[in-house]
């Protein structure tokens, strides 16, 4: 039998990189999916990718009503769900003294009010015994160049993981964090950083994380996997890293 068999699993930003990889492990795992994201076409080209085990709501994440028409639909689909993976993120790196408030606004309204007001609409829905999983970032926990505004918004989710540990402890429901290192996403594209200086900045990167090499999104669904399923029965209130030994040095 498969880990996840006859589980219910919504995944915000499953659409691309780690949602992604994350969706199709667990559908090839048993797991019924939905997946979130604004691109209406990269959303079906997801689900098209993920399988008969997969449907595709698009929407903003830093937008309350498509919570709760996420919420809505779920209820109506599956009549409830098991695992919520909050994994939208963005991320634009600047020195402090250069962040505009409309990039501040952007950053705290997508990672964190998206994250706080996904789980919140959610909650209802997620059965006894289920999984919540916040996705953050090594960021929150190691000092990153121009990361000040992108690691405040996840040190924030990991306040809300540990309080939700606690909030949810009575339905035996399991809340944990996951924070990737730097991982081959197309988010490097995102950062604002010039095409022609990336490959430096992801080589600089790699000689910074011990095993040499920036993470596959495969490895950090397999650790989602973990945390989602029967596996993980024993961990709630964790900030899981899966960086490489980044946060060491
Ligand atoms: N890759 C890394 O090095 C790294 C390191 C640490 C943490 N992370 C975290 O990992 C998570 C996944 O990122 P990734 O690396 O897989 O990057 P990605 O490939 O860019 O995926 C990000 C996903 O979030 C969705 N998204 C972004 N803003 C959204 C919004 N406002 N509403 C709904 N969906 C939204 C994107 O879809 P649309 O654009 O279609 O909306 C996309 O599917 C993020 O939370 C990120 O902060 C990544």
């Amino acid at each position: 039998m498969t880990s996840l068999t006859g589980k219910v699993a919504v995944i915000t930003g499953g659409n691309s990189g780690i949602g992604l990889a994350t969706a199709k492990l667990f559908a090839a795992e048993g797991a019924r999916v939905v997946i979130t994201g604004r691109r209406q076409q990269v959303v079906d080209a997801a689900v098209a990718e993920i399988g008969a085990a997969a449907i595709g709501i698009r929407g903003d994440v830093a937008d309350v009503g498509h919570h709760r028409q996420v919420a809505e639909i779920v209820r109506e689909r599956f009549g409830g769900a098991d695992i919520y993976v909050a994994n939208a993120g963005v991320n634009s790196i600047a020195p402090s003294q250069q962040v505009s408030e409309a990039e501040y606004d952007a950053q705290f309204a997508i990672n964190t009010r998206g994250t706080f007001f996904g789980v919140q609409a959610i909650a209802p829905l997620l059965r006894d015994n289920g999984a919540i999983i916040l996705v953050g970032s090594l960021a929150s926990d190691k000092v990153l160049d121009g990361h000040a505004v992108y690691a405040g918004t996840k040190a924030a989710i990991q306040a809300f993981a540990r309080s939700w540990a606690l909030e949810f402890r009575d339905r035996g429901i399991r809340v944990n964090m996951l924070s990737p290192g730097p991982t081959e996403t197309a988010i490097l594209e995102k950062l604002g950083i010039a095409p022609e200086d990336r490959e430096g900045f992801v080589g600089k990167m790699a000689s910074a994380i011990p095993l040499g090499r920036l993470g596959r999104p495969e490895e950090l669904a397999r650790a989602a996997l973990f945390l989602a399923s029967d596996a993980g029965s024993f961990v709630t209130g964790i900030n899981l890293r899966v960086d490489g030994g980044m946060a060491l040095i």
